[in-house]
């Protein structure tokens, strides 16, 4: 990188790059002026009252954690087939296409979720691994911090480990996206600014459970559900306990954390046990509606359908297929929201690509003939990642029944299995090696194509739904994203900065508690 300018937009702290966008907003400024001058005085009043007092607004930020352009086609075109809809039909996602968004970190072409996220976030990028910190390991106010500090409510909706690299992101500030213990505790107010996050929905409870308790993953004796409570949240684990949740006889902060690990894939989700995607963001935004409702402030709202990434990971389409049609549905629940509530903005958007998916190949060459089999993938009833725990536990004398009938006839809904799969299935291995092999049967069969089993570089799209949105239109760097969500909700991210720089927290988040957890093994996704 020789050239200073370029360095500076890459790795630097983003502040020159939003001077520039200031810089040009003065410029439509002292334009309104102009044109009001020629319409009236009267007009030149409004313009600058307009400015002056900005109107109670919402901010909805809808993460699609590792999808790309192909994967919604994959969706659209899987939907069509098992609704059998009409070959024009328009998904609720395709109908908000905005644009597209470039995906590259500080360090790397390629991106991970925590710069990805941290570049939404902090508005600026950073290097891969990089949970609300600068390219140079310096804390970086996010746009929910901010939030918060401006009196709007805030909440964080996912599918992952709340301590994941995405919600993480947004409420907290640590060098290594692997310090989830330390992230958790920032989380719940354990941070320079307090707490930040009024309501939080999701999987990880594992990193709030003091050590040697039952499910704990950390290496501590802090009970974070008790420190939780202090803070003020009510802490709840059960369905029930959700599903009896009303903003009349409830209050913020709420911290639902539902599962130990990531939450289940859609495919796996058993109802009884954990509410969906849409069944979590509709809750959020009852509570954070009636929480502003008398306020002349609103809310900043992440949601993120986390697990579209992992099955891309796995390289395992129904699964992956079955996650996205939920955020699909979370998409329409919200859509119908911002109807309702003009003064909000949503905004949907990947982080990056993962898998390479391409969807049909062609399967002669004489005479090119395509062919891509949804109806292969109507018949998966678990994800690969479920079957293969099967496998790696199921040592009986029957286990080559087991295979055939659990794991491959009902499990992937596959009645053409070939000898020489069972014969590999038969085998010991690792689970992950188990867990690719069964998603390579059901994309296979179903022409479906992968080309790594990591992230990619592709630009994803870019969705948008209410007013003000045309900023967004065409082709952005993802830290414009961050940098609109700045100017809609008229936020400061450097007044947040400095705030966590004069606490001297970098210094302290650098080095506590780093834990590479061996029962939650991270592949970096
Ligand atoms: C508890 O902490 C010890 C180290 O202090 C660690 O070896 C162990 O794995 C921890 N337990 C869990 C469940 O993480
Ligand atoms: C697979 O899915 C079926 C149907 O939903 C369910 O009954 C079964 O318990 C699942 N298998 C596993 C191993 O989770
Ligand atoms: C997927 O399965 C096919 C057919 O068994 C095999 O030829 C191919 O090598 C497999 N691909 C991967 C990535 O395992
Ligand atoms: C943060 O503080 C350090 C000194 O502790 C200073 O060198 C650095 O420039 C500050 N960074 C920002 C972004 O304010």
């Amino acid at each position: 990188m020789s050239d200073p300018a370029e360095a500076e937009r890459l790795l630097g702290d983003g502040q020159e790059r939003r001077k520039v966008r200031r810089d040009l907003c003065a410029v439509c400024f002292m334009a309104a002026l102009i044109v009001g001058a020629v319409i009236g005085l009267a007009a030149v009043w409004a313009s600058l009252a307009n400015v002056e007092t900005l109107p109670k607004r919402n901010v909805i930020l809808m993460i699609s954690d590792g999808f790309g352009p192909t994967s919604q086609t994959f969706a659209r075109t899987y939907n069509q087939h098992v609704n059998k809809l009409k070959y024009n039909y328009v998904s609720p996602l395709d109908e908000i296409l905005v644009g597209s968004s470039r995906t590259r970190s500080s360090s790397s072409l390629v991106t991970d979720s925590a710069a990805g996220a941290t570049a939404f976030a902090c508005a600026l990028k950073s290097y891969n691994g990089a949970i609300g910190v600068n390219s140079k390991k310096v804390p970086c106010g996010t746009v929910l911090e901010s939030a918060k500090y401006l009196g709007l409510t805030t909440g964080l909706v996912v599918t992952s480990r709340i301590t994941h690299a995405t919600p993480a992101s947004f409420s907290a500030h640590v060098v290594n996206r692997d310090m989830e213990a330390d992230i958790a505790a920032q989380q719940i107010g354990d941070n320079p600014l307090g707490r930040q996050v009024d309501l939080m929905f999701g999987g990880g409870r594992c990193y709030f459970l003091p050590n040697h308790t039952e499910g704990s993953c950390r290496i501590d004796q802090r009970d974070l559900v008790k420190e939780s409570n202090k803070q003020g949240y009510k802490h709840f684990a059960t369905r029930k306990e959700f599903d009896d949740l009303e903003p009349g006889k409830d209050k913020l902060p709420l911290l639902g954390l539902f599962t130990l690990d990531h939450m289940s894939y859609e495919i796996d989700r058993d109802p009884a046990q954990e509410p969906s995607l849409k069944e979590m963001s509709e809750k959020a935004l009852k509570f954070l509606d009636s929480a502003t409702a008398k306020s002349d402030k609103g809310f900043f709202l992440m949601i993120e359908g986390s697990r579209i990434d992992m099955a891309a990971h796995s390289n395992d389409p129904a699964t992956h297929v079955h996650d996205i049609l939920a955020y699909h549905e979370t998409i329409e629940l919200v859509k119908k929201y911002v109807d309702e509530h003009p003064d909000t903005v949503m905004i949907s958007v990947s982080d990056h690509e993962t898998g390479g998916i391409s969807l049909a190949r062609q399967v002669s060459s004489d005479y090119p003939e395509y062919l891509w089999l949804p109806e292969i993938l109507t018949r998966v009833k678990n994800s690969s990642f479920i079957l293969s725990q099967g496998l790696v536990q199921y040592w009986n004398v029957d286990r080559e029944n087991f295979i055939k009938n659990s794991i491959i006839n009902y499990g992937l809904g596959i009645d053409n299995v070939k000898d020489y799969e069972i014969n590999w299935l038969k085998e010991e291995r690792d689970q992950l090696e188990y867990e690719y092999y069964l998603a390579n049967m059901t994309s296979i069969r179903a022409q479906i194509g992968w080309t790594t089993h990591g992230h990619t570089a592709v630009d994803v799209n870019l969705y948008a739904y209410g007013k003000d949105i045309e900023y967004l239109r065409g082709n952005h760097e993802n830290i414009d994203i961050g940098d609109y969500i700045v100017d809609y909700l008229n936020l400061d991210l450097d007044t947040i900065t400095s705030k966590l720089n004069n606490s001297n927290f970098h210094q302290a988040s650098d080095s506590t508690h780093f834990h590479a957890d061996e029962h939650h093994p991270h592949t970096h996704i």
